[in-house]
């Protein structure tokens, strides 16, 4: 029987759990927060509109991290979310605190799980799970180049009013600012985009994407973007327990590839049953390269502030 946690009842693991019951990708999902009350009344409100989608995923909410026990995936968004005027480096310190103390709990009670993590600054706390549990590379697995890419591939179908469907986009490198678009590998129908667009409406469309996570905070003026990164964490969770080898971009734990050692970045991966297959090196120009190294090279500045042994 499958059993996935989630842990953070915000509006992100709420609006992931959400997706992953109406899709009925286990039989058994816990919703926990230590907020008292609030993972279990979001989580009997979604179990009572399970018969409207004819789901019967049990979705059920806790404050006890035992409860995560034995679970097969542990997804993770607890954490401080960002303010108008705040980087996601800015919520680091009091984030990765939260996370030791999850990953920790996730050791004890589902050493065999595969762990997604959501919680910014992304690619660090991906990194910091990956430390903190000893597991190995291919169970960590950080959200990141999926919502990224989603949200370019939005801004093509609107940009050329196209449909969404059609659209297909990869962004590498950490989830930050630096983060890198890659126009060779958007395409519409199987077209590059170099071939339906100018340069300088390319430049504009990355240069959106980049931003978009902080364009949301600044709209909401409380709290950041949840309906795309939380869609965005259930393609992930579906592509890993439907065992589809999904390309998709995640961060990954880096060990040599495009030249990136111990450290945690957007790249393309296969996801599967056992979590992370494989990564794909693809060709890369000089520039993108650059791009990526100089985004990785951020990351790594985060990760140095984590005073790990
Ligand atoms: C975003 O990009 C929350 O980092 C997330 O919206």
């Amino acid at each position: 029987m499958a059993k996935i946690t989630m842990v953070g009842a915000g509006n992100v693991g709420a609006t992931a759990v959400q997706h992953i019951a109406q899709r009925e990708l286990c039989e058994e999902l816990v919703l926990i927060d230590v907020i008292e009350g609030l993972p279990q009344g979001k989580a009997l409100d979604m179990w009572e509109s399970a018969p409207l989608f004819g789901s019967d995923t049990h979705v059920r909410g806790s404050n006890r991290m035992a409860d995560m026990e034995d679970s097969d995936l542990v997804l993770i968004t607890a954490g401080l979310a960002r303010k108008p005027g705040m980087s996601r480096s800015d919520l680091l310190d009091k984030n990765a605190e939260i996370m030791r103390s999850i990953v920790q709990n996730v050791v004890k009670y589902a050493s065999d799980a595969i762990i997604m993590v959501v919680t910014n600054p992304l690619d660090v706390m991906t990194y910091l799970a990956w430390r903190v549990s000893g597991f190995g590379k291919e169970r960590i697995i950080g959200m990141a180049g999926v919502l990224d890419s989603a949200r370019l591939r939005s801004f093509v179908a609107m940009e050329l009013g196209v449909s969404v469907k059609e659209t297909q986009a990869l962004v590498l490198g950490g989830h930050g600012d630096s983060m890198v678009p890659l126009p060779q590998y958007t395409t519409v129908a199987g077209i590059p985009i170099t071939q339906l667009m100018d340069a300088v409406t390319i430049e504009n469309l990355v240069a959106r994407t980049r931003k978009a996570g902080g364009e949301i905070v600044e709209l909401l003026r409380a709290g950041s973007a949840y309906y795309s990164p939380g869609a965005s964490l259930a393609e992930m969770v579906e592509a890993v327990m439907k065992n589809k080898k999904q390309i998709l971009p995640c961060a990954a734990i880096l060990s040599g590839e495009y030249g990136l050692s111990d450290m945690c970045a957007g790249v393309p991966v296969v996801l599967g049953r056992w979590g992370i297959e494989k990564i794909v090196e693809i060709s890369l120009a000089s520039s993108e390269l650059e791009a990526l190294r100089k985004s990785a090279e951020e990351v790594r500045k985060d990760i140095s502030r984590l005073n790990l042994p």
